[in-house]
C-alpha cells in the first residue's frame, strides 16, 4: 500500500496493511537541518516564503519514511493577518500584541479575506504538490477558534466568558468564518487531509465545550470540506471524546493522558483515532521508544482507523534516533487480518 492510500483509508476506517505514522511538529528544532535553516531565517520568514516553507516541510521526509507531510506554518498566522503582531518569547511562548482586552478592541481587528491574506500558504502548498512524491499525502491545518481566541486575548478567555460572553461568541464566530474559508482554500490548493488544532478547548467543561466550541467546529468542517478527511486535535480531551466525534470529524487526535482503550470505547466505530505516544517517551532511547510503540499497537489490535502519532508536538531536545525508532516500530507492525 502506498502512504496516501494507507493514510486516507485509515481516516475512513477502511482496512490497511498497517497504521500510518507521522508526528506533530515533525519539522522542527530537533532536526539539525532545521536548526541550520533557522540560523539563516526567522521562523516567520520560513512560514511566509513558499520555497523555505517547502524546504522545512520536506526535511523530516528526507530522513524518515513518514506516511504524510504536514505543511510548515503556524496556527497564529491567522490572528497575525487580522492585525495582531506575532512574536515569540523564549520563555513565554508566542505573543500576539496588542492583546484583546475588552470588546472595544474587537473593532481594531482587520476584516480578513482568506482569499488574499494567505497567498503565501497556498503558494507553498502548490509548490509542495510539485516536490512531494505523488503518493505522499499533504496535511494542511488551522487553529480552532477557541485556541486562536485564547492566544489573541493573552489567555484571558475565562475573564471574557464572565464579563463579555456575547462579544466572545462574536469573536469566535468571526474566527470560525475565516478558518473555514482558509481551510477550504488549502484543500483547493492541494491539501489531501486537514487537521484542526483546537489545543486549548480540552480545558473546558463538557457543557462549555458543547456551547462554545462544538458548533464552530461543526460549521468549519461542513462549510470548508471539499473532500479531505478532517482530523480534530484537542489536548486533554478524554471528557469530550463523544462531542469531538460529533463535529463531523473523521479522526480525533488524542493526547497522551487520554487512555486509548477508553477512547476506543467512547467513539466506537464512528471515527478514527490518532495518537498518542507521549513526546517525553521520544526523549528516551530507541529501545524504550520501540517498546512503547508496541504497547500502543497492542491496544489497537485489529481495529481499523488508527493513525500513529505523538499526543502533542515533538520536543526540541528529542534525539533523531528516537524518531527513527518510532517510525521503524510502526513500519514493522502488520495487521493480522489485513
Ligand atoms: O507539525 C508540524 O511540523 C507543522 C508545523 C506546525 C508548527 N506549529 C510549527 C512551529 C504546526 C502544525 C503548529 C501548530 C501550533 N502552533 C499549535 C497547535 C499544536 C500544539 O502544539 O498545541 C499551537 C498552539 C501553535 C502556536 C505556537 N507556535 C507555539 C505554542 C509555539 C512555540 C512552541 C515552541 O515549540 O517553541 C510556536 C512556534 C513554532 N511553531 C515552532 C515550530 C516549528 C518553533 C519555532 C522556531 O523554529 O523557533
Amino acid at each position: 500500500m502506498n502512504p496516501k492510500d494507507r493514510f486516507l483509508s485509515a481516516c475512513k476506517r477502511k482496512k490497511v496493511d498497517r497504521p500510518p505514522v507521522w508526528l506533530m511538529r515533525q519539522a522542527g528544532r530537533y532536526l539539525p537541518e532545521y536548526r541550520l535553516l533557522r540560523a539563516r531565517h526567522s521562523f516567520l520568514e520560513i512560514c511566509k516564503t513558499p520555497e523555505l516553507a517547502c524546504e522545512a516541510t520536506l526535511q523530516p521526509l528526507q530522513r524518515f519514511e513518514m506516511d504524510a507531510a504536514i505543511l510548515f506554518s503556524d496556527i497564529l498566522i491567522v490572528p497575525e493577518a487580522m492585525g495582531q503582531k506575532l512574536s515569540f518569547d523564549e520563555n513565554k511562548g508566542p505573543l500576539l500584541t496588542p492583546v484583546l482586552k475588552s470588546p472595544a478592541d474587537l473593532a481594531g481587528l482587520k476584516k480578513t479575506d482568506p482569499a488574499a491574506a494567505f497567498n503565501f500558504v497556498y503558494d507553498a502548498i502548490s509548490l509542495l504538490k510539485k516536490k512531494l512524491p505523488k503518493d505522499v499525502p499533504l496535511i494542511g491545518f488551522a487553529g480552532g477558534p477557541w485556541t486562536l481566541a485564547s492566544y489573541m486575548t493573552g489567555d484571558k478567555l475565562d475573564e471574557w466568558l464572565k464579563k463579555y460572553p456575547e462579544d466572545l461568541i462574536k469573536l469566535l464566530d468571526i474566527l470560525a468564518d475565516v478558518v473555514a474559508e482558509y481551510l477550504h482554500r488549502q484543500q483547493m490548493a492541494g491539501c489531501d487531509v486537514i487537521q484542526i488544532f483546537d489545543t486549548w478547548s480540552g480545558e473546558l467543561s463538557k457543557n462549555d465545550f458543547k456551547k462554545l466550541v462544538q458548533p464552530n467546529l461543526k460549521k468549519i468542517i461542513s462549510k470548508s470540506r471539499v473532500d479531505a478527511p478532517f482530523i480534530v486535535y484537542s489536548r486533554k480531551c478524554s471528557h469530550i471524546m463523544g462531542e469531538l466525534a460529533d463535529t463531523g470529524a473523521d479522526v480525533i487526535s488524542i493526547d497522551p493522558r487520554t487512555k486509548m482503550e477508553a477512547a476506543i470505547k467512547t467513539v466506537g466505530d464512528n471515527v478514527a483515532i490518532q495518537g498518542n505516544i507521549d513526546p517525553k517517551v521520544l526523549l528516551k532511547t530507541p529501545g524504550v521508544v520501540k517498546e512503547e510503540v508496541s504497547r500502543l499497537l497492542s491496544k489497537i489490535q485489529n481495529r481499523p482507523g488508527h493513525i500513529i502519532n505523538s499526543g502533542h508536538g515533538v520536543l526540541p531536545t528529542t534525539p533523531v534516533e528516537c524518531v527513527a525508532a518510532f517510525v521503524e516500530a510502526v513500519h514493522a507492525f502488520s495487521y493480522s487480518n489485513k
